[in-house]
């Protein structure tokens, strides 16, 4: 193993995140090769700096005027230039501020800066990475995205173990989602992904539920089990009713003990409608962990991130920024809000009517951008191909049993219609 992995464990060692490294984990490193060298060289090379794969013009990257042209108001920097392969400094403080804006009860001492990852996706694999080793159990919420499973098993190996979340009074199961949990705390280790709201069922926990949650987590901490929970918070603050728990789950984990290691992967994606800039970031909290710690764990993700996309995008880094510090952006953000919890009330007034329905049973939700119809003696695939054959609607079916419904991409005058059409078409197939 390369030396500087090695001390990297050596400072992880005894701690919850040392203990909790796959192999890869353990192996990954940053290495003082090119990146390191050259940001030395960036401070202190007055005279000439022929470090970084770059071409520069009187201390300016070269910069094509096409490209000026495209991007006004934007210093050549600011567009072509690498970003430093954990983010733009100025972008993880902006973003940190933000999470502790947004988590009022996050313990500001509990948390790292964030690392920029090219999307919330990135972030989620490179937790995986870090942490799951081929035959490992993860638990997640069934139906999830699928995604979760490329990923945790597909691309690590580990063995996804999916828990209906739901009871039949429509809150969490929190008895079943506990036996889950200590089943795995009985192998001495615990991984789980949390996603409020979620995807597909569109649910976030209420305040009990939460308290519940955490509870299972810090028994099973308490009981001498490491526990990883990821906190998948792409859908953050499409909160649409009271009584919904508003911040993330993750401000009541980051500091709750020794043993329990999370990890918030959040961004701009779905929350400022920036979908494909590909900038999220990864923010790791625990109680267990001093600074040398989080340093040591910065420097296994940037090692992940420099052997696969080296670093994120720039421009759009850039681009945040500036969004984020123009004063007109947050009443913008408002009124998309807005357009969402309208949809969102469309599809809750809608689906009151046909409460009782044979075929589709809505599953519990009450935020983000979906909702979730279990289908009853239908096949989800077939009614799919009905809806988009015969009515022109695009829906996804998950599993042969589930269909989910994007409302957050549809006008709020359609959603009647589109939803009258979901139903009729799984009545006229039942039957
Ligand atoms: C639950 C969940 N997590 C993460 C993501 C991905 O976010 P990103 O586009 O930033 O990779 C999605 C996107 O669909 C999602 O539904």
């Amino acid at each position: 193993m390369n030396d500087i992995a090695i001390e990297l464990n050596e400072t992880l060692q005894g701690t919850v995140a040392g203990r909790l490294l796959s192999d890869f984990g353990k192996r990954i490193y940053f290495p003082r090769g090119i990146i390191a060298q050259s940001a030395e060289a960036k401070k202190s090379a007055s005279k000439a700096n022929g470090t970084i794969g770059m071409a520069y013009s009187n201390g300016k990257p070269l910069l094509l005027p096409a490209f000026e042209r495209y991007f006004p108001g934007f210093a050549p920097e600011e567009i072509v230039a690498y970003a430093p392969v954990a983010g733009s400094e100025a972008l993880r403080k902006l973003w940190k501020n933000l999470i502790l804006r947004k988590n009022p009860s996050l313990d500001p001492d509990s948390v790292y800066l964030p690392i920029v990852t090219p999307g919330v996706t990135a972030g989620i694999a490179y937790t995986a990475e870090l942490f799951v080793n081929p035959g490992q159990t993860v638990l997640s919420a069934e139906p999830s995205w699928d995604n979760y499973s490329l990923i945790f098993e597909e691309r690590c190996g580990g063995v996804m173990r999916g828990i209906y979340f739901f009871d039949d009074a429509g809150h969490l199961d929190i008895p079943k989602i506990d036996e889950a949990i200590r089943a795995e705390a009985a192998n001495g280790s615990v991984r789980i992904i949390f996603n409020f709201p979620n995807n597909p069922a569109g649910y976030s926990p209420g305040v009990a539920e939460v308290d519940a949650l955490v509870n299972c987590i810090r028994r099973a901490a308490e009981g001498g089990a490491d526990v990883l929970v990821i906190c998948d918070d792409a859908y953050f603050g499409f909160f649409y009713e009271d009584g919904v728990y508003k911040e993330s789950i993750f401000s009541r984990l980051a500091g709750l003990h020794e043993r329990v290691l999370a990890v918030k992967t959040d961004g701009p994606t779905k929350e400022d409608y920036s979908w494909g800039l590909r900038i999220a970031m990864i923010t790791i909290g625990s109680k267990g962990l001093r600074p040398e710690h989080f340093d040591a764990l910065e420097k296994k993700i940037t090692g992940a991130i420099r052997s696969s996309v080296s670093c994120s995008n720039t421009p759009a880094q850039s681009l945040l920024l500036k969004i984020y510090k123009d004063e007109t952006s947050a009443a913008q953000k408002d009124a998309f809000y807005t357009l969402l919890k309208e949809r969102y009330e469309a599809v809750k007034r809608f689906i009151e009517t046909r409460r009782g329905n044979p075929y589709l049973s809505p599953m519990p939700f009450n935020s983000g951008y979906f909702m979730c119809l279990r289908c009853n003696g239908i096949d989800a695939g077939r009614l799919r191909r009905e809806l988009l054959e015969k009515q022109g609607i695009g829906v996804i079916a998950f599993g042969g049993e589930y269909i989910r419904v994007a409302f957050a991409g549809m006008e709020k005058e359609i959603i009647p219609e589109v939803f009258a059409a979901i139903y009729e078409t799984a009545t006229r197939i039942a039957v």
